[in-house]
Formats: structure tokens, C-alpha cells, sequence
């Protein structure tokens, strides 16, 4: 069990899911008390017509919180109630297993075996993970997928700007594409296949709030009117697994001065596009949808805040963003938000998605520190995808030098969740 014993604190929470069904002379009752915050999941067994929600004294009824009779291991590394169903994390494979190759092989196998009932330890918990995993782990079978319909192919590869170097190489470009966060698309990492879906033409951005005049503005447009580079960043996420990676775009200061935000503009808050027919998670009505995102002005002016539109010499591909993401090196990655249709300049601090989440774990400012630990795990060295070698975690990513400016004075603040 990890995090303390909160299974039975979080237990007491109201059940946002329920699941009943009968084997033998058992009525099985399970629910999923609170997904968001994870780890957290009841199951009531009684005998056959003594129904658990008619007969919820314990004295009726069985609970079993922990250990439950399938292998439960708590939320994912970001709080989702999927990874509640044993599955070996990606970063607990084995050397063997470490090239990029080696880990698709060792994912499809892995997720060939759940295919068979090898992987859940029992029925039940495949009933949870069904019924919650609407869209299917689909297994990553391409790298970066063509752009054939896309029009801003000819862009790319952008110049390279040498100011931004790295001491690491770059990542596999199949590894990169087809290991993701992406929840819209499921909590998995290989939504690759499932992202396809979107729909990334015509797209059209809005830009509102405190700005001089409120514009709509295609995504085309805008790159004919932003200076488009290549950038070798890192890219970290909370979960402590690192990238290194080509992004193109362009800084996000020229979007600013782009949108022309008034002086009493403090944020610019960022919302993912919301199309729960085509991204089916985001019909999981526990995520607060659309994933939004944000930053103070003076974040998203810095020379290193980055709105990519592309990767490894190539349109962005649809799991890493397309057609508009940010890059936030000195960030955990999920302040990197993806697909972004919306800007809006606001005098009030947004709240981003994972903060609505589960704010004592997933804050505002997420920048990265290896002396604060998340609260469930450490912080202090990342896991480099590609080898699984273990590397000390650097301040603000080893962007300190760009960045720490930024908070002087800020200190009261949690600067690093
Ligand atoms: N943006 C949206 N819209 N939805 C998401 O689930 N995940 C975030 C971020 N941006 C996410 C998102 C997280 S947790 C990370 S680590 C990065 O995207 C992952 O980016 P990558 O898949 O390109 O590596």
C-alpha cells in the first residue's frame, strides 16, 4: 500500500461509480469512491439477494478495502483511477527491456496478456477496468504519423536556434511519439492510434479577455505571421520519467505581442478544444474538462515558454498536441498543455485542470525542484526514457539561469507543485 493508509480515509468519500454484479451466491459490489484522488475503491460482497445498497451496515455486508481480491495499486502517477488495476508501470521495466523497440514489444505483449485475463488479477477488476477505460490501450504501432492533409508540412524542418542546448541525446522519435499524456485520448501512455481521431483541420484559435480587440485566427494564419525555430528542450514530467526533444514553433512572446493583451493582464489561461465524440475521455465526467492550463504574463514572456507546432523536423503529431502545443521546459510537463483552441488574458489566476483534480499534489506554478518530493513520491532523479538510466533532477529543469527570476519575491508560494 502506498500514500500513508489513505485507502481507508479515502474509502469514506461517496462512491462516483458503482459496479454490482453476482458470482454464485455473492453479490459483488464495487465502487470507485473517487477516482480523481485515486486509491480508493470498495468492495462489498453479500449473500446473493441481500443487496449492499439496501444492506449497507457493516455487519450485512463485507468490505474489503485493502487488499481487495484483484491486485489494486492506487492511482497513476497524476491520481487516475485506471492505474487502480495492477499493471506494471512503465518505469518498472527491466533493463532488458530499455531500447525503444524492446518497449513496444514488451507493451504489446503486456497488453496482450490483459487481453486474455492474463494481467487483471480477476474478473472483477476487469469489470472496473472496463467499464471505466472506454477507449481501448491501443497498442503503438506507428512513429510519427504522416501529415499528409496537413499544410503546414513544407514548414518544417525549421531552423535550427543554437542558443538552447542539451547534455543528453534527443529521444527516440518513436519512442517520444508514441509514449504519452494525453488523458482526453485515455489515461494510458499509447493513445497514439486513438488521437488519430482528432480532427486537426480547420482549426481555429480564439484569443479573449483582456487583450485590445478579441480575434479568431486560423492556425495557418498564425504560422504564416510567427517566426518559426527548432528548439533541443527537456522535457520532464511529474511523473519522473524525462525526454529530450526537437520542438518547432515559435516563442510565446510573439503570440503575445501578437494578441496584444492589456496592462491589466496578469495570466493567460489555455483550454484544450472539448469534443467528447471524438476524445473519449472526455466523457470521464470526474476530469474537469476541457484541460485548461496557465501561466502569469511574465511566465508566458520568457524566452523559453515555446508554442509548438512541430517535432522532429515535422508537423506536430496529433498525440504530442497538433496543432498547437506549449513547452515548458523548467515545468513539470503537464503545464505543457496540448491541442490549445483557446487563449484568454485574465487578471485572475487560472486554475488548471490537475489542480481542480487534486490541488495539494498538482499546483499552479509545477516548477520542477528535486529537494520538493510530490507528495508520493521523489522528485530528486528522473527516469531518461530510452534507457531508464536514473539521473540526478535538476532545479527548474537546469533552466535556472532563464527562469528563476521569474520568482523572486514569490516565495511564499508553492513554486514547486
Ligand atoms: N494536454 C492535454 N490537453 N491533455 C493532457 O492529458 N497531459 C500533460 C501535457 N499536456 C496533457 C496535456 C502531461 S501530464 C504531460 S507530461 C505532457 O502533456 C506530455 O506530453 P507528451 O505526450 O508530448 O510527452
Amino acid at each position: 500500500m502506498h500514500a500513508g493508509g489513505r485507502w481507508l480515509g479515502q474509502a469514506e468519500r461517496p462512491p462516483r461509480l458503482s459496479i454490482s454484479f453476482k458470482i454464485g451466491m455473492v453479490v459483488i459490489k464495487a465502487s470507485v469512491i473517487d477516482p480523481m484522488y485515486g486509491a480508493a475503491v470498495r468492495c462489498n460482497c453479500s449473500p446473493r439477494g441481500q443487496s449492499t445498497r439496501a444492506n449497507s451496515t457493516p455487519r450485512e455486508s463485507v468490505t474489503w478495502q485493502w487488499p481487495p481480491p484483484f491486485q489494486l495499486v492506487g492511482r497513476d502517477e497524476l491520481g487516475a483511477v485506471e492505474m487502480l488495476i495492477r499493471r506494471r508501470r512503465a518505469w518498472e521495466l527491466r533493463e532488458s527491456e530499455a531500447t525503444p523497440e524492446e518497449v513496444f514489444l514488451s507493451r504489446r505483449r503486456l497488453l496482450k496478456g490483459a487481453a486474455a485475463g492474463s494481467i487483471l488479477a480477476s474478473g472483477l477488476g476487469a469489470v472496473i477496468f472496463a467499464a471505466h477505460n472506454g477507449n481501448r490501450d491501443v497498442a503503438p504501432q506507428m512513429a510519427a504519423l504522416p501529415a499528409e492533409d496537413d499544410p503546414s508540412t513544407g514548414l518544417y524542418p525549421a531552423e535550427r536556434n543554437p542558443r538552447y542546448t542539451l547534455d543528453q541525446p534527443l529521444t527516440d522519435e518513436k519512442l517520444a511519439t508514441t509514449y504519452n499524456n494525453f488523458y482526453e485520448f485515455g489515461s494510458q501512455k499509447s493513445i497514439a492510434s486513438a488521437a488519430q481521431a482528432l480532427k486537426i483541420r480547420p482549426w481555429t484559435i480564439k484569443i479573449d479577455g483582456l487583450v485590445d480587440k478579441p480575434i479568431t485566427v486560423g492556425i495557418d494564419d498564425l504560422l504564416k505571421k510567427m517566426p518559426l525555430e527548432e528548439r533541443l528542450y527537456r522535457h520532464r514530467c511529474v511523473e519522473a520519467w524525462s525526454m529530450a526533444v526537437p520542438w518547432s514553433g515559435f516563442a510565446m512572446a510573439a503570440f503575445v505581442d501578437f494578441a496584444k493583451p492589456l496592462g491589466s493582464a496578469k495570466y493567460v489561461q489555455m483550454e484544450t478544444f472539448l469534443d467528447p465524440k471524438t476524445a473519449p475521455g472526455q466523457k470521464e465526467p470526474w476530469y474537469p474538462w476541457p484541460y485548461v492550463e496557465g501561466l502569469t504574463i511574465a511566465e508566458a514572456g520568457n524566452e523559453l515558454a515555446f508554442l509548438v507546432t512541430g517535432m522532429y523536423g515535422k508537423p506536430v503529431p496529433k498525440q504530442d498536441g497538433a496543432p498547437l502545443r506549449l513547452a515548458l521546459p523548467w515545468k513539470y510537463g503537464f503545464k505543457s498543455v496540448k491541442s490549445i483552441v483557446h487563449f484568454s488574458f485574465t487578471d485572475k489566476r487560472p486554475v488548471s485542470f490537475w489542480e481542480t483534480v487534486q490541488g495539494s499534489e498538482y499546483g499552479f506554478w509545477a516548477n520542477v525542484n528535486p529537494e520538493v518530493p510530490h507528495p508520493r513520491w521523489s522528485q530528486a532523479t528522473e527516469r531518461v526514457l530510452g534507457t531508464n538510466e536514473r539521473r540526478p533532477t535538476l532545479k527548474w529543469n537546469g533552466y535556472g539561469e532563464f527562469v528563476a527570476h521569474l520568482y523572486d519575491g514569490l516565495q511564499s508560494e508553492r513554486l514547486f507543485f
